[in-house]
């Protein structure tokens, strides 16, 4: 109990403001305790969602299921810090841990050298493996929900913007979907970059 709230002050140093837990057991901040500083200062990501998200709770099953692959494999994935909640008491955002890198788009792509795409492939295939062993899947994995960073000329990856998880039948499809990303990234990514096929790249062809 002692440590969680240890943990709670921390993030309300780091967020400047106070955290609530809610009815759902969420971590909340207030819309008008947002700091736009944040995006200023790299240390706090705020994603703000579409109307149409707030229906139907699907950013809380968004932020819910980005815990939970944090929570499987922090290594691999970006720190949810908090649901941003409005005045009428709907989840509009979220905010977390931001990183100094770039997402996978095609043209930070190119700039790869063969042995960092294969760190990044391993890394990508690595965190897909736990989740997945865990019944959990991303469910929206795509280049640019992938997030690299480097740090002493190694790179990182962070997978962001999962599909949502508000029931067992979510899970299922996005371990689905995951699959059907990770055969047809297998191919068209990495064979074009003249790395060769490893055991985990036949792993991944069997998720
Ligand atoms: N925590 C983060 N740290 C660094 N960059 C981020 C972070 N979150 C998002 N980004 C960048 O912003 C882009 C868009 O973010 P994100 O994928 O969450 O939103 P989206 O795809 O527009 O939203 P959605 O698909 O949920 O409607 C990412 O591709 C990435 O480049
Ligand atoms: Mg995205």
């Amino acid at each position: 109990m002692e440590s969680r709230n240890n943990m709670n002050l921390n993030l309300e140093d780091l967020l400047g403001a106070q955290i609530n837990i809610d009815k759902n057991g969420m971590k909340v901040i207030r819309l008008s305790d947002v700091k736009l500083p944040y995006l200023n200062n790299n240390s706090v990501y705020v994603k703000r969602l579409e109307p149409t998200y707030f229906a139907g709770d699907l950013v809380y099953g968004e932020f819910r299921n980005l815990c939970r692959i944090h929570d499987i494999a922090p290594d691999y994935t970006v720190a949810p810090y908090a649901l941003i909640v409005d005045k009428q008491g709907h989840y509009v955002g979220y905010l977390m841990e931001a990183v100094a890198g770039e997402d996978l788009e095609i043209d930070k792509r190119k700039l790869m050298l063969p042995g960092e795409a294969r760190e990044v492939r391993s890394q990508i295939v690595s965190a897909m493996g736990l989740l997945h062993s865990k019944g959990i899947g991303h469910g929206d994995l795509d280049y640019s929900n992938i997030v690299k960073y480097k740090k002493d000329g190694q790179a990182y990856i962070k997978l962001i913007d999962p599909a949502p998880s508000l029931r067992r039948k979510d899970d299922e499809r996005n371990i689905r979907e995951d699959k059907k990303w990770l055969k047809s990234m297998m191919s068209d990514y990495w064979e074009d970059r003249d790395v060769r096929f490893t055991s985990q790249w036949k792993q991944a062809k069997n998720f």
